[in-house]
Protein backbone atom coordinates (compact mmCIF):
# COMPACT_ATOMS: atom_id res chain seq x y z
CA UNK A 1 0.00 0.00 0.00
CA UNK A 2 1.49 3.45 -1.15
CA UNK A 3 2.38 5.64 1.77
CA UNK A 4 3.11 9.76 1.29
CA UNK A 5 6.43 11.27 1.88
CA UNK A 6 5.27 12.74 4.63
CA UNK A 7 3.82 9.71 6.63
CA UNK A 8 6.71 7.51 5.67
CA UNK A 9 8.81 10.28 7.74
CA UNK A 10 6.48 10.34 10.61
CA UNK A 11 6.34 6.52 10.58
CA UNK A 12 10.51 6.78 10.54
CA UNK A 13 11.00 8.58 13.19
CA UNK A 14 9.01 6.17 15.69
CA UNK A 15 11.28 4.25 18.19
CA UNK A 16 11.37 0.82 17.90
CA UNK A 17 8.76 -1.00 20.34
CA UNK A 18 6.84 2.10 20.63
CA UNK A 19 3.02 1.43 21.56
CA UNK A 20 1.54 3.79 19.29
CA UNK A 21 -1.94 5.57 19.29
CA UNK A 22 -2.60 7.44 16.17
CA UNK A 23 -5.34 10.04 16.78
CA UNK A 24 -7.15 10.92 13.68
CA UNK A 25 -5.77 7.98 11.40
CA UNK A 26 -8.14 8.46 8.40
CA UNK A 27 -7.04 5.64 5.83
CA UNK A 28 -4.72 3.66 8.36
CA UNK A 29 -1.74 3.71 6.21
CA UNK A 30 0.81 5.07 8.69
CA UNK A 31 -0.40 2.60 11.06
CA UNK A 32 -0.30 -0.09 8.51
CA UNK A 33 3.20 1.30 8.01
CA UNK A 34 4.50 1.30 11.40
CA UNK A 35 3.81 -2.24 11.77
CA UNK A 36 5.26 -3.47 8.99
CA UNK A 37 8.53 -1.94 9.32
CA UNK A 38 8.74 -4.61 11.79
CA UNK A 39 10.43 -2.94 14.45
CA UNK A 40 8.07 -4.57 17.23
CA UNK A 41 5.55 -1.38 16.94
CA UNK A 42 2.50 -2.02 17.86
CA UNK A 43 -0.29 0.73 16.75
CA UNK A 44 -4.10 1.14 18.04
CA UNK A 45 -5.65 3.22 14.82
CA UNK A 46 -8.35 5.95 15.87
CA UNK A 47 -11.03 8.59 14.50
CA UNK A 48 -13.44 10.97 15.50
CA UNK A 49 -15.30 9.57 12.13
CA UNK A 50 -16.74 6.34 11.53
CA UNK A 51 -16.26 6.66 7.58
CA UNK A 52 -12.51 7.43 7.77
CA UNK A 53 -12.10 4.28 10.10
CA UNK A 54 -14.44 1.81 8.08
CA UNK A 55 -11.87 2.71 5.26
CA UNK A 56 -8.96 1.98 7.73
CA UNK A 57 -10.50 -1.12 8.56
CA UNK A 58 -10.37 -2.04 5.01
CA UNK A 59 -7.22 -1.69 4.46
CA UNK A 60 -5.76 -2.82 7.37
CA UNK A 61 -7.79 -6.21 6.23
CA UNK A 62 -6.46 -5.99 2.79
CA UNK A 63 -2.73 -5.94 4.34
CA UNK A 64 -4.01 -8.93 6.89
CA UNK A 65 -3.06 -6.93 9.89
CA UNK A 66 -6.42 -6.65 12.06
CA UNK A 67 -4.79 -8.99 14.76
CA UNK A 68 -1.93 -6.17 14.94
CA UNK A 69 -3.31 -2.79 14.27
CA UNK A 70 -6.84 -2.11 16.63
CA UNK A 71 -9.31 -0.01 15.34
CA UNK A 72 -11.17 2.85 17.70
CA UNK A 73 -13.26 5.08 17.65
CA UNK A 74 -13.30 8.40 19.47
CA UNK A 75 -12.62 11.89 19.48
CA UNK A 76 -8.84 12.61 20.48
CA UNK A 77 -7.49 10.72 23.64
CA UNK A 78 -10.21 9.17 24.68
CA UNK A 79 -9.33 6.10 22.88
CA UNK A 80 -6.26 5.92 24.82
CA UNK A 81 -5.61 2.59 27.10
CA UNK A 82 -2.78 2.63 29.17
CA UNK A 83 -0.50 -0.07 27.43
CA UNK A 84 -0.16 3.17 24.94
CA UNK A 85 3.34 5.42 25.17
CA UNK A 86 3.05 7.27 21.99
CA UNK A 87 0.99 9.61 20.97
CA UNK A 88 0.84 10.37 16.54
CA UNK A 89 -1.38 13.49 15.61
CA UNK A 90 -0.57 14.32 12.03
CA UNK A 91 -2.84 16.31 9.13
CA UNK A 92 -4.77 18.48 11.42
CA UNK A 93 -4.71 22.03 12.18
CA UNK A 94 -2.86 23.25 15.22
CA UNK A 95 -5.70 24.21 16.85
CA UNK A 96 -7.34 21.06 16.60
CA UNK A 97 -4.32 19.26 17.69
CA UNK A 98 -3.91 21.64 21.03
CA UNK A 99 -7.78 21.05 21.81
CA UNK A 100 -7.23 17.30 22.00
CA UNK A 101 -3.59 17.35 24.16
CA UNK A 102 -5.60 19.80 26.22
CA UNK A 103 -8.97 17.95 26.39
CA UNK A 104 -7.04 14.76 28.14
CA UNK A 105 -3.73 16.38 29.62
CA UNK A 106 -3.67 14.13 32.20
CA UNK A 107 -2.71 11.23 29.85
CA UNK A 108 0.38 13.11 28.87
CA UNK A 109 2.41 12.52 31.83
CA UNK A 110 2.16 8.58 31.03
CA UNK A 111 3.65 8.98 27.48
CA UNK A 112 6.78 8.70 26.55
CA UNK A 113 6.76 10.20 23.00
CA UNK A 114 4.36 12.89 21.24
CA UNK A 115 4.76 12.90 17.61
CA UNK A 116 2.96 15.62 16.11
CA UNK A 117 2.09 17.30 12.29
CA UNK A 118 0.11 20.57 12.40
CA UNK A 119 -0.77 22.06 9.16
CA UNK A 120 -0.47 25.12 10.67
CA UNK A 121 -0.34 26.88 14.01
CA UNK A 122 2.82 25.12 14.72
CA UNK A 123 4.39 27.61 17.08
CA UNK A 124 1.29 27.51 19.53
CA UNK A 125 1.07 23.70 19.38
CA UNK A 126 5.07 23.95 20.52
CA UNK A 127 4.20 26.96 23.12
CA UNK A 128 1.74 24.23 24.34
CA UNK A 129 3.57 21.56 24.71
CA UNK A 130 6.55 22.95 26.14
CA UNK A 131 3.94 24.31 29.17
CA UNK A 132 2.90 21.33 29.52
CA UNK A 133 5.54 18.91 30.76
CA UNK A 134 7.26 18.31 27.22
CA UNK A 135 10.40 19.73 25.52
CA UNK A 136 11.20 19.41 21.61
CA UNK A 137 13.33 16.76 20.93
CA UNK A 138 13.88 16.48 17.37
CA UNK A 139 11.73 18.83 14.61
CA UNK A 140 11.78 17.26 10.83
CA UNK A 141 10.40 18.95 7.53
CA UNK A 142 9.46 17.00 4.58
CA UNK A 143 8.43 17.78 0.99
CA UNK A 144 5.48 16.16 0.10
CA UNK A 145 4.40 17.80 -3.33
CA UNK A 146 4.07 21.17 -3.39
CA UNK A 147 4.15 21.34 0.02
CA UNK A 148 7.04 21.11 2.97
CA UNK A 149 5.04 20.01 6.45
CA UNK A 150 6.60 20.16 10.08
CA UNK A 151 7.37 17.14 12.39
CA UNK A 152 7.72 17.72 16.03
CA UNK A 153 9.55 14.70 18.71
CA UNK A 154 8.49 16.15 21.91
CA UNK A 155 9.63 14.12 25.26
CA UNK A 156 9.04 14.37 28.65
CA UNK A 157 10.53 17.41 30.05
CA UNK A 158 11.23 21.06 30.27
CA UNK A 159 13.57 22.77 27.92
CA UNK A 160 13.32 26.90 28.42
CA UNK A 161 12.99 28.43 24.63
CA UNK A 162 13.44 32.11 23.71
CA UNK A 163 10.75 33.58 21.28
CA UNK A 164 12.90 33.23 18.45
CA UNK A 165 13.53 29.44 19.21
CA UNK A 166 9.78 28.91 19.62
CA UNK A 167 9.31 30.86 15.90
CA UNK A 168 11.56 29.11 14.09
CA UNK A 169 11.80 26.00 15.71
CA UNK A 170 15.06 25.40 18.14
CA UNK A 171 15.94 22.04 16.53
CA UNK A 172 15.09 23.84 12.97
CA UNK A 173 17.10 26.97 13.88
CA UNK A 174 20.48 24.72 14.57
CA UNK A 175 20.15 22.56 11.56
CA UNK A 176 19.01 24.98 9.04
CA UNK A 177 19.47 23.05 5.77
CA UNK A 178 17.85 23.43 2.04
CA UNK A 179 13.97 22.73 3.32
CA UNK A 180 14.84 25.31 6.49
CA UNK A 181 15.17 27.76 3.66
CA UNK A 182 12.54 26.94 1.47
CA UNK A 183 10.08 26.81 4.29
CA UNK A 184 11.04 29.96 5.61
CA UNK A 185 10.96 31.82 1.99
CA UNK A 186 7.58 30.53 1.57
CA UNK A 187 6.37 31.77 5.05
CA UNK A 188 8.30 35.44 4.36
CA UNK A 189 6.28 35.77 0.98
CA UNK A 190 3.23 35.04 3.04
CA UNK A 191 3.58 37.92 5.15
CA UNK A 192 5.05 40.07 2.73
CA UNK A 193 1.69 39.94 0.60
CA UNK A 194 -0.24 40.29 4.09
CA UNK A 195 1.32 43.12 4.47
CA UNK A 196 0.02 44.59 1.62
CA UNK A 197 -3.52 43.68 2.33
CA UNK A 198 -3.25 44.81 6.22
CA UNK A 199 -5.79 48.06 6.35
CA UNK A 200 -2.61 51.03 8.02
CA UNK A 201 -5.22 51.06 11.35
CA UNK A 202 -4.00 47.30 12.16
CA UNK A 203 -0.68 48.89 13.91
CA UNK A 204 -0.37 45.79 15.96
CA UNK A 205 -0.75 43.24 13.33
CA UNK A 206 1.42 45.46 10.26
CA UNK A 207 4.31 45.73 13.16
CA UNK A 208 4.19 42.18 14.17
CA UNK A 209 4.17 41.29 10.79
CA UNK A 210 6.89 43.54 9.81
CA UNK A 211 9.40 42.24 12.79
CA UNK A 212 8.63 38.60 11.36
CA UNK A 213 9.98 39.82 8.03
CA UNK A 214 12.78 40.90 9.39
CA UNK A 215 13.55 37.82 11.25
CA UNK A 216 13.00 35.42 8.24
CA UNK A 217 15.26 37.49 6.09
CA UNK A 218 18.13 37.79 8.50
CA UNK A 219 18.14 34.00 8.96
CA UNK A 220 17.69 32.76 5.65
CA UNK A 221 20.28 35.39 4.03
CA UNK A 222 22.54 34.64 7.06
C1 LIG B 1 -6.81 15.11 7.17
S1 LIG B 1 -7.01 13.66 8.04
C2 LIG B 1 -5.34 13.28 8.48
C3 LIG B 1 -5.10 11.81 8.40
C4 LIG B 1 -3.71 11.36 8.80
N1 LIG B 1 -3.48 11.49 10.22
C5 LIG B 1 -2.64 12.08 8.02
O1 LIG B 1 -1.78 12.72 8.64
O2 LIG B 1 -2.67 11.99 6.78
C6 LIG B 1 -7.70 14.13 9.58
C7 LIG B 1 -8.41 12.99 10.29
O3 LIG B 1 -8.55 13.36 11.64
C8 LIG B 1 -9.84 13.00 12.10
N2 LIG B 1 -10.12 13.87 13.26
C9 LIG B 1 -10.38 15.19 13.27
N3 LIG B 1 -10.56 15.64 14.52
C10 LIG B 1 -10.41 14.55 15.34
C11 LIG B 1 -10.46 14.34 16.74
N4 LIG B 1 -10.74 15.34 17.57
N5 LIG B 1 -10.23 13.11 17.22
C12 LIG B 1 -9.96 12.08 16.38
N6 LIG B 1 -9.90 12.21 15.04
C13 LIG B 1 -10.11 13.43 14.53
C14 LIG B 1 -10.74 13.20 10.88
O4 LIG B 1 -11.92 12.44 10.98
C15 LIG B 1 -9.80 12.75 9.75
O5 LIG B 1 -9.96 11.39 9.47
Amino acid sequence: MKINARLKKIGDLVEANSFCLDVGCDHGLLDIYLVKKNKNIKAVASDIAKGPLDQAKKNIAKEGLQDQIEVRLGPGLDTYTKEIDTIIISGMGGRNIIGILKENSKILKKIKTIILSPNNYQEDVKKYCCKNGFYIENEEFVRDNRFIYQIIVLKPGTKKYSKKEYFFGPVFIQKKGPLFRDYYLRELKSREILLTLLPKNYCIKRMKTKKEIDMIRKEITD
